[in-house]
């Protein structure tokens, strides 16, 4: 396994060829390549000089998904948190490698570390100022998938609640042949229309137009991306039980000063796993841990 690192970013590649790398900035992820393709859809004009949150790749979404309500402790806060506009630590790797055959490299993996706490924070204009915390962010590499985990520790005295995703931008050929399944069925509130509620799909979800949908489907079931009617994600969830479906479609992606190119829209969608239609209260002393798996196919 080779790892490189320099004061900004972490690259680490498998013997057989994926690699990953992480901004320290928000820790975001803005590359991820397996089977020799880049499965990770980064804008062509995103800040990758801590200037802004990442557009693209995979930023975190913490304490707060979108923008923060009246009258909560939240308020205040950028839309989406801070954890993606914070300048994270580098924790350090671990690493396995089953033993090589004649006839094989074996197979390794690497594990990168990241650590956020409330020490490192500029200040924040919230009630969250008051609050202490510790986060361990993991990112796994392997030769089949990539998965990114938290442990999010509340340090302090005081109870606090958070919402928190993985706001994950795949890379896909063509936004017209791509439909994702294991939704069916749920419901959810469409942002696009104020929030409404509307009752899901029988069938998988296919993109036309501007999407931007929290489902909230209780147990984590498997999403499946496909493209052309062949599945080309698979995403596993562990204890993140919302999903968030979003392509800015073409009037929108010209809206955002950092979206490039102009017809990058298709090329990407957005699965997003996270626990955000709720608040989770995280008791002092506690840890919440969740993630996902994302498998290249
Ligand atoms: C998605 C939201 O998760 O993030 C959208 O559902 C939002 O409503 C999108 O537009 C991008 O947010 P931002 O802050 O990165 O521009």
């Amino acid at each position: 396994v080779s790892i490189s690192q320099d004061n900004s970013r972490i690259t680490a590649s498998l013997p057989t060829g994926e690699s990953v790398e992480v901004l320290l900035y928000g820790a975001t992820i803005i590359s991820w390549k397996a089977k020799g393709k880049e499965n990770l859809f980064l804008s062509s004009k995103a800040h990758l000089d801590g200037s802004k949150a990442v557009r693209g790749g995979i930023p975190l979404v913490f304490p707060v998904f979108g923008p923060p309500p009246a009258d909560h402790a939240t308020t205040g806060l950028p839309q989406h948190g801070f954890a993606r506009t914070s300048k994270w630590e580098y924790l350090g790797k671990s690493t396995s490698e089953s033993s090589a055959t004649p006839n094989s490299k074996g197979d390794a993996s690497v594990k990168l570390d990241f650590g956020l706490s409330h020490t490192m924070l500029d200040k924040i204009p919230s009630e969250w100022k008051n609050y202490e915390f510790g986060i361990t962010y993991s990112v796994t590499l392997n030769k089949e998938d990539l998965e990114t985990s938290f442990a999010i520790r509340n340090t302090g005295e005081k109870d606090w609640e958070f919402q928190t995703l993985f706001h994950t931008y795949l890379a896909v050929d063509n936004i017209s042949q791509v439909s994702v399944s294991g939704l069916e069925g749920a419901s959810y509130k469409d942002k696009t229309q104020g929030g409404k509620e509307v009752k899901g799909t029988s069938g998988p979800i296919t993109i036309g137009g501007e999407v931007d949908r929290n489902y909230s489907q209780g147990p984590t079931k498997l999403i499946t991306i496909a493209e052309k009617n062949k599945p080309r994600y698979e995403l596993y969830r562990d204890l993140l039980i919302d999903v968030v479906v979003w392509n800015p479609w073409e009037t929108k992606a010209k809206g955002m000063a950092d979206f490039g190119p102009e017809d990058g829209y298709k090329k990407m969608i957005c699965v997003e796993a996270g626990s955000v239609m709720q608040w989770n209260t995280l008791e002092a002393g506690d840890t919440w841990e969740g993630g996902q798996r994302i498998k290249a196919l």
